[in-house]
């Protein structure tokens, strides 16, 4: 709340001053070391915690960055609202709600609360929403669901995202508390496809390597509705990014969903390597990368650039 707001917001967007605000959140922020890296998937402990990138994608297409930016780190729960998305386009709207909730949980991402009178999860960002949602694309797609995932990628990066095979199995052998999760959304009859097989296609996309510019060109094309950055290409509908980001704005940022639409007032994901975008509609993407998390499983950074960035340029929605 200390931060002061930009002076002339009508200037604040242009590739000049935006670097000078990338630069100057950069530097307040550059030795704050605090937070923790996650031990739930022992080979994300081995991230680099000095590690710290930011990045900012404009409808243009360009992209500004400062910091770490040649740092690759894996998707984990930043792979939610890209597999929400292809579920919502090729499944349908119907199936999607048949099988998961749009309310924020109040919980944290990994909860194994499941509501037995709904036979839903509250949403698709939190774990238990997410493997509902593989479960759907599994039924749709069988083998081929992690290439439409590819495929979506491939249209707004122009290139298959390759997979983090450490990560992979290293998740792989510790997840006994999402495999206990679907396999109990199975028992209830919430998943319909082999919880094995679920399980397996939300690690891979969860496993899938970026660097902070892929991040920001992600969140620029949601912010865009669909349409991907300094192209006229259409990668989504606008419907769907627009179901999307309401789900981003309300549960993307989990049990800090509310200080966060409070604070930032955009829709945003994190994922538990560091990964953080945020997206300013109509505007453009933002993305951070450091691997120390809050309480929360956010980057700690993360948020806090966020918060300054969304103050100094204006970009609070209300
Ligand atoms: O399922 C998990 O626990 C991880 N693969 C993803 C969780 C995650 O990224 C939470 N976000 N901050």
């Amino acid at each position: 709340m200390t931060e002061p707001a930009s002076a002339n917001p009508d200037q604040t967007l242009t590739p000049e001053h935006l670097m000078h605000h990338l630069q100057h959140v950069y530097n307040i922020l550059r030795h704050d070391a605090a937070g923790s890296l996650p031990d739930y998937i022992p080979e994300l402990s081995q991230a680099n915690p000095a590690h710290f990138a930011l990045s900012v994608t404009l409808k243009s297409g360009q992209t500004l960055q400062v910091g770490d930016c040649e740092a690759r780190f894996t998707l984990q729960s930043l792979s939610k609202p890209f597999g929400y998305a292809l579920a919502l386009q090729t499944c349908g709207q119907d199936a999607v709600e048949g099988v998961v909730n749009t309310e924020p949980s109040g919980d944290g991402f990994n909860s194994i609360r499941l509501d037995e009178g709904k036979f839903r999860p509250d949403n698709p960002m939190v774990n238990a929403g997410a493997l509902a949602i593989s479960s759907l694309l599994l039924e749709r797609h069988g083998a081929h669901a992690l290439q439409q995932l590819q495929n979506l990628f491939q249209q707004i990066l122009g290139r298959d995202l390759p997979t983090d095979a450490r990560v992979f199995t290293s998740e792989n052998r510790t997840a006994h508390r999402n495999r206990a999760i679907v396999h109990l959304m199975h028992n209830l009859g919430m998943v319909q496809q082999d919880p094995e097989q679920i399980l397996r296609l939300y690690l891979q996309q969860c496993a899938l390597q970026v660097q902070v510019q892929d991040l920001s060109r992600l969140a620029a094309t949601l912010a865009l509705g669909g349409k991907i950055p300094g192209q006229t290409l259409q990668a989504l509908p606008k419907g769907v990014v627009r179901q999307v980001l309401s789900v981003m704005f309300s549960c993307g940022m989990y049990n800090s969903a509310g200080e966060w639409a409070c604070k930032v007032g955009l829709p945003a994901k994190s994922g538990v390597s560091g990964g953080l975008m945020a997206a300013s509609p109509g505007k453009l993407g933002i993305a951070v990368y450091s691997p120390l998390l809050n309480a929360y499983g956010h980057s700690h950074r993360g948020v806090l650039a966020c918060q300054m960035l969304a103050r100094r340029l204006k970009l609070h929605l209300f």
